[in-house]
């Protein structure tokens, strides 16, 4: 069965084939990162007339490279995400599933990262720990199987891609900061800054990364005061990447540990970050799983493939869904598990 995946949640337009037997068949994604740069992050409408003007010709492209003239189902993004941009990839997926007759299904954004390792030659086995780490959430994942997720700890409040965002932001690096940041952090001293390890120490998984940013920019301050913040950026990038690794990778260890869980995976926009799959692989004991770099950040092939998992466990969903907030407790196993 071909599975076409569509993701619109935010300002990547992801499309993808995935042959349920075969695997992936082809992946086509355009990002809108230019659009948005001159505002410093994704304006809502912005993004979603791109979605719509962008989906339909990489829908034919990825289909036609495909060799296919039209897919067996269709997964969409239906959140958590941009409400707007939501609606675009939820709408073409249910007009064209009711034109070629075929079922359609709504994907848990997070979800789709969840699953993202599946994509690789050597998948994770259940259970295993998510460490789901994006630029909307940073969230430990306790995962028995498919749909069967026990949230463990969350931010209290920035994600951590949001840090790094903003953290490059106080640097000049401009949008989105998140790589720029780690290619600056390669030239400095990680141990220039000792940056707070927020949340380190106390009970529990949860996150937290705002009092780290804020540290940040009181040094940025400084720097910037004394005149020498331009030999001082790399020093500032390097300490920030390594507190901010260092708080993810001590609590995932610690969960991972308590839960008796040998397997972690690493998904989401930051799971791209080099510092952090290094230190999980050095520092934990069992074995670590990831998407390929291009699969760690939005796609259209994490939304297929999870939509392909669903479909064959639960069938098709009767519903358009666009769900700006949804949480991954709410999903359900498929009936049976
Ligand atoms: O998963 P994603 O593409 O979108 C969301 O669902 O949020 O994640 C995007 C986030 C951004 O905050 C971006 O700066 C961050 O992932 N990111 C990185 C790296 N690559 C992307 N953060 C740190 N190091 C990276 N190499
Ligand atoms: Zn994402």
């Amino acid at each position: 069965m071909n599975v076409l995946g569509i993701e619109t949640s935010c300002d990547e337009t992801g499309v993808a084939v995935y042959h349920t037997e075969r695997g992936l068949l082809g992946h086509l994604l355009h990002s809108q990162v230019e659009l948005h740069a001159e505002y410093g992050g994704v304006v809502p409408e912005i993004a979603s007339r791109d979605h719509l003007k962008r989906l339909l010709p990489l829908i034919r492209r990825v289909l036609a490279d495909a060799g296919l003239e039209r897919p067996d189902a269709i997964a969409h993004t239906a959140g958590p995400g941009l409400v707007g941009a939501l609606m675009v990839g939820g709408g073409m997926a249910a007009g064209l599933g009711m034109a070629w007759d075929i079922p359609v299904v709504p994907v848990h954004h997070m979800e789709g990262h969840l699953l993202a390792p599946l994509l690789e030659d050597e998948p994770p086995e259940y259970p295993f720990l998510a460490l789901l780490v994006s630029g909307g959430h940073s969230m430990l994942i306790d995962v028995q199987g498919l749909g069967e997720y026990e949230l463990l700890g969350t931010t209290l409040d920035d994600a951590v891609g949001e840090a790094f965002d903003k953290t490059a932001k106080l640097l000049g690096l401009g949008y989105p900061g998140g790589p720029a940041l780690a290619a600056l952090a390669e030239e400095g001293d990680e141990t220039a800054f000792d940056f707070p390890r927020p949340m380190l120490g106390k009970p529990g998984y949860d996150f937290s990364f705002s009092g780290l940013k804020t540290a940040v920019m009181l040094e940025v301050r400084r720097a910037e005061a004394d005149g020498d913040i331009d030999a001082r950026r790399a020093d500032l990038a390097a300490s920030f990447q390594r507190a901010a690794v260092d708080s993810l990778v001590k609590r995932a260890l610690k969960a991972a540990s308590d839960r008796g869980l040998d397997r972690i995976v690493v998904a989401g926009g930051v799971g791209a970050n080099r510092l952090l799959r290094a230190d999980i692989a050095r520092r934990f004991d069992g074995r670590v799983y990831y998407p390929r770099l291009q699969f760690c950040t939005d796609n259209g092939a994490m939304i297929a493939v999870a939509g392909a998992l669903r479909l064959a466990e639960a069938g098709p969903v009767d519903a358009i869904r666009a769900t700006a907030r949804w949480s991954l407790e709410d999903l359900s196993a498929p009936a049976g598990q």
